[in-house]
């Protein structure tokens, strides 16, 4: 049998296998165990170190997923000493799928999953439970899926924020013409944004108080669609729109562009995601506010869940902060509170660590920048 330093050795090299769950790297093999030796334990567990999945959905719809969503994982899961390999779909379904399938194999015990449309983010998580691997919708829930938790912001408040925020960047001037610039059909968090701003709008059109002169869906966010899709609803409006409700900084961003190739005055756009483009456009008084949603807590959430998950252990109390309905049955989800940024508190992002003014305040932006006191 084992000497008592060969059972520590067993014993630290076992810990660090369970801390970077490759426990099936190294408690079911006999070789390591037997040879009690930790670092050949933790040698396999460094070589075996794909047991984390993250998903992301392309790098069009917004440039969130690869500007902040993937290093803010990288750096929740190292800060955790968990492996974790990211992959991102370019918006193809079937991408997804094989990504899903390539983790499972390489051994992934948990998954974060961003979908594409709630089928075949389904067919993912049906597939992953099958081989015993769990998954964590991240950001967009997946209706009639298989999820563990659900994490994500309350995005019914990120539309009222985005409703009232235009409302207020409208004041009191008549009857405004209104456009809606929707989200892709197939995201839920598109359904639930537009909840969120028509609860705040169409009691304002039915009052006659405003007037819903476009209302369209962007299919996959696609900024490219957006352009053409506001292009046509200035066309057919005559140019007759005072205010512009985009569901994300991109189709904001196209909405805004179609305006000045028109030659058009500024009007108030909407945004979310607090990108740099949608900042500088907020100083240079294009856009009038954007939704920022605090990344770095949504990636800290997904990794202690998935910690949680692939340990057998309950998650820290008050994490879980309520349950989402996904058409089928309640999924436990960690939802977080969106804030609304107007040039009044832009500082906000900059002292949230979440922008670098380097990013934003380049050229033409350096000296609004210095105007709005960044
Ligand atoms: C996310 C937004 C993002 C949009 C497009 C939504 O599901 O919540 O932050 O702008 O997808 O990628």
């Amino acid at each position: 049998m084992h000497s008592p330093i060969s059972r520590r050795a067993l014993a630290i090299g076992m810990a660090l296998c369970v801390l970077a769950f490759a426990v099936a790297a190294c408690g079911s093999d006999d070789n390591n165990s037997s040879s009690g030796s930790s670092s050949t334990s933790s040698g396999a567990a460094a070589t075996k170190a794909q047991k984390v999945g993250v998903l992301l959905p392309d790098t069009k719809s917004s440039v969130r997923w690869e500007s902040f969503d993937r290093p803010l994982l990288e750096a929740a899961f190292k800060s955790a000493g968990v492996p974790v390999t990211i992959e991102n779909a370019q918006g193809d379904k079937s991408t997804q799928q094989q990504q899903a399938e390539q983790l499972i194999t390489n051994g992934a015990k948990v998954l974060l999953l961003v979908n594409l449309d709630s089928g075949s983010g389904a067919a993912i998580e049906s597939n992953a439970q099958s081989r015993g691997v769990k998954v964590i919708d991240y950001d967009r829930l997946t209706l009639k899926g298989s999820a563990s938790y659900y994490v994500s912001f309350d995005n019914v408040a990120v539309g009222k924020l985005q409703g009232q925020g235009l409302v207020d960047c409208l004041g009191n001037s008549g009857t405004p013409s209104i456009a809606e610039l929707n989200g892709s059909p197939t995201d839920n968090n598109a359904t639930l944004f537009k909840q969120g701003y028509d609860s705040v709008l169409k009691p304002l059109y039915d009052a006659g108080k405003a007037k819903k002169v476009a209302d369209q869906s962007v299919p996959d966010w696609d900024n490219q669609q957006a352009l053409t899709i506001f292009e046509q609803m200035l066309q057919k409006t005559n140019n007759k729109i005072d205010g512009v409700l985009a569901a994300n900084d991109g189709l904001g961003n196209s909405a805004i562009s179609a305006l000045k190739a028109r030659k058009l005055k500024q009007i108030p756009v909407t945004g979310q995601d607090a990108t740099p483009q949608g900042i500088q456009n907020i100083l240079s008084g294009d856009q009038c506010m954007t939704v920022y949603k605090a990344v770095k807590k949504e990636a800290d959430a997904a990794s202690k869940l998935a910690i949680a998950l692939a340990t057998g252990k309950q998650p820290e109390a008050g994490l879980v902060n309520g349950k989402t309905n996904d058409t089928a049955k309640d999924v436990p989800s960690v939802l977080l509170k969106p804030e609304a940024i107007t040039k009044d508190n832009i500082k906000v992002v900059f002292d949230d660590g979440f922008l670098k003014k380097e990013d934003v305040c380049t050229g033409k932006y350096a000296s609004m920048c210095t105007e709005a006191g960044l």
